[in-house]
């Protein structure tokens, strides 16, 4: 058997940072390129194997599950109009009848509450979680190199990627303390929700790509509410991390923080340079706009 098999997309957040393009369209759909993030997200979990996708959504995000449902007459537009391509590229997109699931929130009262809400449909197996706002560009997805990563950690392992910043820039994020080495990952020592620089144990922060063990579900439902009014997926895992061994990956690859102004402009740039239809065109107005911001 698979040792993951269903991943968890939340998507239930306001996406404040991105009004008032967020005010009628979930940040989610917002594209990179010409894919949605979550498309990007979900091509990543397809590329490590999942079989079975699963949605926390809110009010107002309706068109996330019509985005992976099929859309018959837009396909008989393009099939009328010869355009093969674009259609073949649709019915690729999209994940196999039934193993898409949606579940809502309710309220934004937390990442981990949204996970939370997921249990049902999650079971009592492990399950891998994708923030759709963080981007990983590299040829193998990071959940791909995470479940590489897990067959040498054993059954119940939970593991979460990481990844350097700069000392003076840890108070954003979630860090963790780096244990002993195991193949391509270290044991995880202690997790810090948004550390002073001066308290944090390391500079390596949680990325947005978990695999978790079940029991992480019934420590968000005893969960109280932690920094922000929000239930706060760290505060579980510190608990967790008690009695189920925890490691970090530092995986391969660049990640975007697409939830970020800056970091979804960066990906969008970084993103167009890597696909050969787009970039040579790209690459020359990039160069006009710079000559011209440097007056020549
Ligand atoms: P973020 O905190 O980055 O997203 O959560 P946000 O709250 O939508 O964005 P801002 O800060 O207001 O701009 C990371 C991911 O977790 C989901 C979000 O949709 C996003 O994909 N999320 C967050 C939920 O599903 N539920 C929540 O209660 C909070």
């Amino acid at each position: 058997m698979k040792l993951v098999r269903k991943a968890v997309f939340p998507v239930a957040g306001l996406g404040t940072r991105f009004l008032p393009a967020t005010k009628a369209m979930p940040k989610e759909m917002l594209p990179v390129v010409d894919r949605p993030l979550i498309q990007h997200v979900v091509d990543e979990a397809r590329q490590a194997g999942i079989e079975h996708f699963i949605f926390v959504t809110g009010r107002n995000k309706a068109v996330i599950e019509d985005h992976f449902d099929r859309q018959v007459e837009l396909e008989m537009t393009l099939l009328e109009r010869q355009k093969q391509k674009a259609l073949d590229r649709l019915r690729y997109d999209l994940p196999e009848p039934g193993t898409t699931s949606f579940t809502r929130q309710q309220e934004p009262l937390g990442l981990g509450h949204a996970v939370w809400c997921a249990r049902e449909l999650i079971g009592r197996e492990p399950f891998a979680l994708l923030l759709p706002d963080v981007l990983v560009q590299h040829e193998r997805g990071c959940l791909a190199q995470m479940i590489d990563a897990a067959r040498e950690a054993g059954e119940r392992a939970n593991i979460v990627a990481v990844e350097e910043v700069p000392r003076e820039r840890v108070d954003q994020y979630g860090v963790v303390g780096v244990g002993a080495a195991k193949g391509k990952m270290f044991s995880i020592t202690s997790m810090v929700e948004k550390p002073a620089q001066e308290r944090a144990p390391s500079n390596l922060i949680l990325t947005g790509r978990y695999i978790l063990q079940p029991e992480i579900l019934d420590l968000l439902a005893t969960q109280d509410r932690g920094a922000g009014g929000e239930i706060q997926l760290t505060d579980a895992m510190i608990a967790l991390a008690r009695t189920q061994p925890f490691y970090g990956l530092k995986f391969d690859g660049r990640s975007f923080d697409c939830g970020s102004k800056v970091g979804f402009l960066a990906a969008n740039v970084s993103y167009a340079l890597a696909r050969p239809d787009i970039a040579p065109g790209f690459r020359t107005e990039i160069k006009k706009i710079l000559a011209e911001l440097n007056g020549g």
